[in-house]
């Protein structure tokens, strides 16, 4: 099972893939939690997306990709994965469908999560990241059981520093130019599936449980 969610900055990709990779047993791959984790060891590959990330740019697609198949190439992805993030670009994707196919495999679901702009601009101030397993919570909506404490692994929770309104305004734009194209592009390959992210995240799941198969 291949499965890429679509859907702008904060309409719950992270949150849902989570989920999807625990029902489905295939790992979650996230490359934004990639890179942050590059951040977080001080790599080279980290200190170079971070600039672009603060920025709410995209990082640029030979380093994405690099890293993305060489993910992907693990043993734990042979028998599928959830892909957040990634593809962001026809470029990206175009490579994705190319490597999947050299392997005599297809990229299965494209989930589109659709929230409007407005919606998200309110869920990211209300954001807390776990730094050390990238789970995600929000204050109102998704609260951690201890305050500032992630349920899953104990460790602190934080706000992304690509969070602040500004930013998160210009990653919607960026997402608007450059990602939503890709709705089209998995739509005339008649693997899109979209969902209303709009809901509570448990009717969000089981929407995409409809499509998955229980
Ligand atoms: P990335 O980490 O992928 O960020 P993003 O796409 O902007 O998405 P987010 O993680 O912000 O949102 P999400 O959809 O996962 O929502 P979440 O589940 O957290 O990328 C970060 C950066 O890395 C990019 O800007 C770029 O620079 C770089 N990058 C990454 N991939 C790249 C690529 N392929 N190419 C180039 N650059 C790349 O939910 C959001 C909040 O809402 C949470 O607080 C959550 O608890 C809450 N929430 C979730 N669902 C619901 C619900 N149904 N109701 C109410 N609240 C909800
Ligand atoms: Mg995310």
């Amino acid at each position: 099972m291949k499965i890429i969610m679509l859907g702008a900055p904060g309409a719950g990709k992270g949150t849902q893939a989570k989920k999807i990779a625990e029902k489905y047993k295939i790992p979650h791959v996230s490359t934004g939690d990639l890179f942050r984790s590059n951040i977080s060891n001080n790599t080279d590959l980290g200190k170079e997306a971070k600039q672009y990330m603060d920025a709410g740019k995209l990082v640029p697609d030979e380093l994405t990709v690099r890293m993305l198949l060489d993910r992907v190439a693990g043993d734990d992805c042979k028998n599928g994965y959830v892909l957040d993030g990634f593809p962001r670009t026809i470029a990206q994707a175009e490579v994705l469908e190319q490597e999947v196919a050299k392997l005599n495999d297809k990229i299965d679901y494209a989930i589109n999560v659709e929230v409007p702009d407005e919606n998200i601009v309110k869920r990211m101030g209300g954001r807390r990241a776990c730094t050390k397993c990238g789970a995600t919570y929000h204050i109102e909506h998704v609260p951690p059981k201890k305050e500032g404490i992630c349920d899953n692994c104990g460790s602190e929770l934080v706000l992304r520093s690509d969070d602040a309104p500004e930013t998160v305004n210009k990653r919607l734009g960026v997402y608007h130019e450059q990602t939503q194209p890709l709705i089209d592009f998995y739509g005339k390959r008649n693997i899109l599936f979209e969902v209303d992210g709009t809901q509570d995240t448990q009717k969000v799941f089981s929407d995409i449980v409809k499509i998955l198969g229980e």
